[in-house]
């Protein structure tokens, strides 16, 4: 069997999405970035952008790497994190968000994805035994795919389903050897849920394991700070690995674990993907900074992103559209359709000049598609006022598809 051979055996879903390049998938918008941009040539009201404070094109953050960028390139420093792919840069955004976080410290990752996957791989040997939410994000699931020691998944959000599972791993268990980690995202990327941190926590009276938390869509948005979801549920000192990215409520690119000292200096030598792959460059990272204090000196970029997420589900209530489970800005709103039947309706919603993608099979099932529109700081009450009239017409002309019912299977 030659390589193409096998592809085509291997071709599933993604051969029925790839002639719909360009708007389905693989589309371009164009423009400053904020609550309005270009596709095509016309003018858009954008709900698809994790920007979620407005932060993804702050002049502060723009002047900071451009700056980095006319000194040093685009790129520099230009070698892994180890060996001279180090700045000052990077050790004061370290502290800076160790700082911020209430840790003892914090490692930057080049990419959250890469990062995060690889802590998990580092903190753990075939002696330890993951615990994890069957809905974490890939790149954790990644993480416990490279995992060679025992691996038990949770029904997603289920603390009685991973007590079960803490039981279950238990019999095997041999504390002198290894650790039990329990992995969660503190909140849900597709349906917008938040993970049940205090009723987690609380088994940690019980059972003696180790919490490992992705925060990447909660941090700066959850918590009366910004500390994301273990702040929100007071339970930041029994996390104890907290990750997340910079490319949501920072808007740039690149992560950081937050940890105990002793933790971070370990993972300093160990974290493969960090060892072996180039450094976050440094135009990123002195805008990350620039990010960082403007989070934390306007509060109220957080309050605003919360009113227009209120007022945005209030009105998707009054219109009787679902929108799931959603604790937070992001608003997985259901179509009840086919994939043909829901690009109709994602044509009609961009008609009226509002922007989303649609979710489809796999990642929900099938004869379900989301529109997952995420509530920024940009949106204004005329943005939202507009986009749930689009909505309501958008009901008129499909009641069927836009009609509640009852569960929906998400996979990640
Ligand atoms: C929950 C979660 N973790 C990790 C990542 C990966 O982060 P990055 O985009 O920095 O690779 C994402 C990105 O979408 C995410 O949503």
């Amino acid at each position: 069997m030659d390589i193409t051979q096998k592809l085509q055996r291997k071709a599933t879903v993604w051969q029925q999405y790839s002639q719909h390049h360009g708007y389905l998938h693989h589309t371009e918008l164009k423009g400053k970035i904020g609550s309005k941009m270009h596709y095509e040539g016309k003018e858009y009201l954008v709900w698809c952008l994790n920007d979620y404070l407005g932060l993804m094109d702050h002049e502060a953050g723009i002047t900071a790497a451009t700056e980095a960028t006319a000194e040093y390139g685009p790129s520099y420093p230009h070698s892994v994190r180890l060996t001279v792919g180090h700045t000052q840069a990077h050790t004061e955004l370290e502290d800076q968000l160790a700082k911020f976080m209430q840790r003892e410290e914090a490692m930057l990752v080049n990419l959250g994805y890469q990062g995060f996957m690889s802590i998990i791989d580092a903190l753990t040997d075939r002696h330890d035994t993951i615990i994890y939410d069957q809905n974490v994000h890939a790149c954790l699931i990644d993480g416990i795919r490279l995992h060679n020691g025992r691996k038990f998944a949770f029904k997603h959000n289920s603390v009685e389903h991973l007590e079960q599972q803490l039981e279950r791993a238990m019999k095997t268990h041999r504390p002198e050897h290894g650790m039990l980690l329990v992995v969660v995202d503190g909140l849900y990327s597709m349906q917008g849920e938040t993970a049940p941190l205090d009723q987690i926590v609380a088994l940690k009276a019980k059972y003696d394991f180790a919490l490992f938390v992705d925060d990447s869509h909660a941090f700066g948005v959850f918590g009366a700070e910004g500390r994301g979801t273990p702040e929100h549920y007071q339970v930041e000192e029994a996390v104890d690995v907290y990750v997340s990215t910079f490319t949501k409520a920072l808007g740039n690119l690149g992560g950081f674990v937050a940890a105990k000292k002793e933790i971070i200096e370990f993972l300093r030598f160990t974290v493969r993907s960090q060892i072996f792959s180039r450094t976050m460059p440094l135009p990123m990272v002195r805008s990350v900074q620039q990010n960082l204090k403007i989070m934390q000196a306007e509060p109220e970029r957080r309050a605003i992103l919360w009113r227009n997420t209120r007022y945005f589900q209030d009105g998707l209530r009054q219109l009787q559209i679902a929108f799931g489970q959603t604790e937070s800005p992001i608003t997985p709103v259901q179509i009840n359709a086919s994939l043909d039947e829901g690009l109709k309706i994602l044509m009609a919603l961009r008609e009226m000049g509002i922007f989303s993608y649609l979710v489809v099979y796999p990642v929900v099932e099938k004869g379900l598609c989301l529109f997952r529109m995420v509530c920024s700081y940009n949106h204004s009450i005329e943005d939202i006022d507009q986009t749930l009239n689009a909505f309501r017409q958008l009901k008129e002309k499909y009641p069927s598809a836009l009609s509640p019912r009852s569960t929906i299977e998400i996979n990640p």
